[in-house]
């Protein structure tokens, strides 16, 4: 886990038109990770983009690809997100029974695995994957959406999850999602967060620079 906190902007929230100069210019606005919002229209109600998508916009930036797939039976689509540059992949808890074996199928790929947990779903449902995943990703809204209030419970969420990590003497990241702003992403890292994906406080500031550096903290 790096001390720095990362910021991992959602293109969800850019403008779908320009979207290979969207991300060819996060690196100059400071950014961290590229955020991709995969939805399936099944387990979340909204359909979105798969691994085609990813695959067009690996080559328009260096920076680390994050990929979020809010979709059933992820396991199916494991091997083309590898395929088409992701560096992390993170299914959802509620999305997989064999969460497990998923994980295993993402390393196996040489990629990051990381496991996504809804507002709804407890910390104790991940107590038994900590040791096959990079990092875990608390969401702060009900996914499908951007633009969304963030669900203050989530903190609790974190904090609880830190304190497993840290007894346990891991290096994971703690990545939280939805509804992040300045004063959310002040409470979520001190909760315990160190990876902030931002959609719409990103894509709607003047400056996509200044919000990133007040974003992380500086
Ligand atoms: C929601 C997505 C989020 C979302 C974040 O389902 O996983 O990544 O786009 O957007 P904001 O920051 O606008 O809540
Ligand atoms: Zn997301």
């Amino acid at each position: 886990m790096t001390d720095k906190v990362l910021i991992a902007p959602s293109i969800l929230s850019a403008d779908f038109t320009e979207l290979g100069h969207e991300v060819r210019r996060l690196k100059e606005y400071g950014a961290d990770y590229v955020h991709l919002d995969v939805m399936d229209g099944n387990f979340v109600p909204n359909i979105t983009f798969g691994a085609p998508m990813c695959k067009a916009l690996r080559p328009c930036s260096e920076l680390v690809f994050d990929a979020h797939l809010m979709v059933t039976e992820p396991s199916k689509w494991i091997e083309s997100f590898a395929k088409a540059g992701a560096d992390i992949i993170t299914i959802h808890r509620e999305a997989d029974v064999h969460s497990h074996r998923t994980l295993q199928l993402i390393r196996s790929f040489g990629k990051k695995a990381g496991i996504a947990l809804n507002p709804a779903t407890s910390h104790n449902a991940i107590e038994y994957l900590l040791d096959d995943v990079d990092m875990v990703l608390v969401m702060s809204v009900n996914p499908g959406f951007g633009g969304q209030k963030f669900i203050e419970s989530s903190l609790r969420k974190i904090e609880a999850i830190r304190e497993m990590i840290e007894k346990r003497g891991l290096d994971i990241d703690i990545e939280v999602d939805g509804g992040i702003n300045e004063t959310t992403a002040k409470l979520a890292v001190s909760a315990g967060a160190n990876v902030l994906v931002a959609g719409n406080s990103i894509y709607k500031a003047r400056s996509k620079k200044l919000i990133i550096e007040k974003l992380r903290g500086n």
